[in-house]
């Protein structure tokens, strides 16, 4: 037998047993996980205790160029090189979007392979029927990289923290949204140029209106609320604003009262249910996840027993992301990850479940800017607006014009103490009326 895919490849390697592993989608994650299995063999076969052979990678186009080099006969276009091979026992299923990725995922269970997967798109549309599928087929599906890409969250929520009961989770989940806010805030950067390099980068989804819109972080959202809550919740009804119309003067202007701008991915235990929504949120300067930059995740976790923790590290990016999926490979070929599938019973219908609260009454602290005119008493009529809401005033930052300005049109910005989302929504709107008002007002939840 050649126990090395690799010159050089270590005794160890060439007298181990061998584990064959496929991979399919051999993109921007993908192509890092062949890397990793090929160029660091030693290391992957030092911890499962056996090589991870790399036997087939499945894609679309042969010709197109890769970003890693494969041995001669790895690279197939022929899904069936996997499905047909027993050999092959665990498959990193790499295709993003949801089809042809669910039915491939389906043939490969189908087939008999474990299945290790960065897809949350996937996950949060079709969890319960893939979870259902492996477990009728006493096979397990791994997930780690879905969530915060290099970032070992999942592995935390479902096991290290399994003893407490987690009452709070808040996170940046989209590294493409943080790196284009980072950009934007430190370097002046223009939106469009920043979501460009994020693509090049190998940050942003194939679409990146999922990463900017808020639905990427909904989707993870949504696969650890369920995970630490037990929430079934579809990410479609998680209440979510992204950062595609964020306005470089709101970062301004949050930096001049001492707040950074993060889209904050938020799962909260509070009276009447389960708290969960994804918008930009203004997070004071200092604080660990304000000073998260870049491409980099950040979750801070609160659970009854263990207090606060916090995880933090890129979130995305091609080796981040293949770390954590050749991390679910070695866990898969050793058996680890069958004993946590079975036990944790993921989307299943003997899980304790919690139920999501009421926005319209999620209570909160809020950044407002309106676009007035520059006349007396418009301050005085919003003022108004917010107390008949019940809304009270905690600060109120307008600059001062030079008297000889022509501009007539000034931002008003507004923070709020405590008040209900809809509460403050009914405000915007009552606001909105005003002559004086002018479209486009701006509301931002304020982190506590
Ligand atoms: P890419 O678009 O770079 O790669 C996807 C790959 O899937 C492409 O190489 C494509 O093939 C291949 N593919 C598509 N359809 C098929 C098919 N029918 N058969 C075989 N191959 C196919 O995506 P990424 O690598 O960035 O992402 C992959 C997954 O990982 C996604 O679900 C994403 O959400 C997730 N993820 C990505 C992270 C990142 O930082 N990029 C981080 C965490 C998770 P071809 O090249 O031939 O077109
Ligand atoms: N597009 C995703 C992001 C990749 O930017 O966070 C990691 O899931």
């Amino acid at each position: 037998m050649d126990g090395s895919q690799q010159a050089g490849s270590s005794r160890l390697q060439v007298e181990m047993q061998k584990t064959k592993v496929a991979i399919v989608g051999l993109g921007t994650v993908g192509s890092g996980v062949a890397r990793l299995l090929l160029d660091h063999g030693d290391r992957t076969a030092r911890h499962a205790g056996r090589v991870l052979w790399l036997e087939k990678a499945v894609v679309r186009d042969a010709l197109r160029g890769r970003d890693c080099d494969l041995p001669e006969g790895v690279l197939t276009t022929n899904l069936e090189d996997v499905t047909g091979d027993p050999e092959i026992k665990v498959v990193a299923q790499l295709i993003g979007g949801l089809e042809p990725a669910r039915t491939i995922m389906l043939k490969l269970l189908e087939s008999g392979k474990d299945i290790v997967t960065a897809n949350k798109a996937l996950l949060a549309e079709h969890g319960a029927e893939l979870f259902d599928r492996a477990r009728e087929l006493g096979r397990s599906i791994a997930f780690e990289a879905s969530v915060a890409g290099g970032v070992p969250i999942i592995a935390n929520i479902s096991q290290c923290l399994s003893a407490n009961q987690i009452t709070s989770l808040r996170g940046i989940l989209n590294g493409t949204s943080n790196f284009i806010v980072s950009q934007m805030e430190e370097h002046g950067a223009d939106y469009d140029e920043a979501v460009a390099e994020a693509q090049q980068r190998g940050y942003a989804e194939a679409d990146p209106t999922m990463d900017v819109d808020g639905s990427d972080a909904a989707q993870k959202l949504a696969i650890l609320a369920h995970l630490a809550f037990g929430a079934r919740v579809h990410w479609k009804d998680i209440p979510r604003i992204g950062i595609d119309n964020l306005h470089v003067d709101d970062i301004q202007f949050a930096l001049e009262m001492g707040y950074r701008i993060k889209l904050l991915a938020v799962a909260q235990l509070i009276d009447g249910g389960l708290e969960l929504h994804v918008s930009p949120t203004l997070v004071e300067v200092g604080t660990p996840l304000a000073e998260v930059r870049g491409a980099n995740n950040a979750i801070s976790v609160v659970g009854d027993a263990v207090g606060r923790v916090f995880f933090h590290g890129l979130g995305a990016g091609q080796m981040p992301t293949a770390s954590a999926v050749v991390a679910d490979m070695i866990d898969t070929a050793v058996g680890r990850t069958a004993i946590t599938f079975k036990t944790l019973q993921l989307w299943s219908d003997q899980e304790a479940r919690v139920e999501m609260c009421d926005y319209a009454k999620v209570p909160g602290r809020f950044y407002l800017r309106f676009m007035v005119d520059d006349h007396p008493g418009v301050l005085a009529k919003i003022a108004g607006a917010l107390g008949e809401h019940k809304i009270s005033i905690a600060s109120v930052l307008q600059h001062e014009a030079p008297e000889d300005s022509e501009e007539t049109i000034v931002p008003l910005i507004i923070m709020t103490h405590t008040a209900a989302e809809g509460a403050v929504q009914n405000a915007m709107d009552a606001i909105a009326a005003f002559n004086d008002v002018k479209p486009g007002s701006v509301r931002m939840r304020v982190l506590d």
